[in-house]
């Protein structure tokens, strides 16, 4: 990945762990001269990340803001492809129309757009989201696998068995679960929310736009009114304040591994992955489609991601895509 120079910089703090690093060491290995690692320090130091400077040794890093910017997440990711192009914004409207922009531009597969807060988030089916500013993971990872339009909704499960893992992986007070398709809950309120959207020609998928909204450092009287009692935070749930950057790399490095054992073996280990993952499967569910409400057993789901439902007469419903009530 490429990083500014002032990223690399904080890059090599981040990793010192609290060491001191002097400004000849940092000049020599970055080529450029100490007046602009210091010029460097001082535009970091202006984005609210502080420095104690110790004599002879250098400086440290004491504080760091608490900022999803593209040298925190790097150094938390162990992957090849997704993450190693950052598009990191104070503000946007919704990441989701940046990256069909950048999409449309030709960028790079694991491309991700991430913001602080948005001013219009996409919700599904139209509906807006919530993006308090600097407080959850709002970020879109473009994908482009090679794979046919009627295989996209898949990659929603993917990208909902990666974050739970990675959520399973960092903390241990509660458990995550899949509400198919997309959402993921902890104990019934809703902390994360996806939204796929796809580039494609008829018999070819140009790119997928894999959005996911985390509600992750917010406490309950910092959601509105209407969400307080359907929603949480990992905050909330772990108990302790949380490093979002951290989180959003543990995703990254989980997505890229199911993304590529999807391609290489099927859907079939990713099925495994989400039934385990899943609250939905076994339950008794109402289902809400655009066409009819559907209730019943949900039994689980098809190789192809869809929802079977069996009815109180014992037909078998699929489902494609559906509001669900558990
Ligand atoms: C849902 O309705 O549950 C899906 C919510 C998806 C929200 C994310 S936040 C990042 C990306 N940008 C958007 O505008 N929406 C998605």
């Amino acid at each position: 990945m490429t990083l500014s120079m002032k990223d690399e910089i904080l890059k090599r703090f981040l990793f010192a762990n609290g060491e001191p690093l002097s400004g000849q060491y940092l000049a020599e290995q970055l080529g450029i001269s100490r007046t602009a690692i210091w010029k460097h320090l001082q535009t970091l130091q202006e984005e609210g990340y502080t420095f104690d400077t110790i004599k002879k040794k250098g400086y440290i890093l004491t504080a760091k803001p608490d900022k999803v910017d593209p040298a925190r997440i790097t150094s938390f990711l162990a992957t090849k492809r997704f993450g190693q192009s950052i598009h990191y914004l104070e503000e946007c409207t919704s990441t989701q129309t940046i990256a069909h922009e950048l999409a449309r531009q030709g960028a790079v597969d694991g491309t991700i757009v991430i913001a602080e807060t948005q001013t219009a988030g996409k919700g599904r089916m139209a509906r807006p989201w919530e993006s308090t500013e600097g407080k959850g993971i709002w970020m879109t990872v473009i994908i482009k696998p090679d794979v046919l339009p009627h295989q996209a909704p898949q990659f929603t499960l993917v990208a909902a068995v990666a974050i739970v893992n990675a959520m399973k992986s960092l903390y241990t007070n509660f458990t995550p679960y899949i509400k198919w398709p997309n959402d993921i809950l902890i104990k019934g309120r809703k902390c994360t929310g996806i939204l796929t959207e796809m580039i494609a020609e008829m018999d070819r998928v140009q790119a997928l736009l894999i959005g996911i909204g985390i509600n992750v450092n917010q406490q309950l009287a910092e959601f509105p009114e209407e969400l307080q009692t359907i929603a949480t935070s990992v905050s909330i749930e772990e108990g302790l304040s949380i490093d979002r950057a951290q989180l959003v790399a543990a995703i990254l490095n989980n997505l890229e591994r199911y993304s590529d054992q999807y391609i290489h073996e099927g859907f079939a280990p990713i099925k495994t992955l989400w039934e385990e993952a899943s609250g939905t499967i076994g339950k008794q569910i109402k289902a809400t489609t655009l066409r009819e409400v559907i209730e019943g057993k949900a039994i689980g789901i098809t190789d192809s991601g869809v929802l079977e439902i069996k009815l109180a007469n014992g037909e078998i419903k699929n489902v494609y895509s559906a509001d669900i009530e558990i």
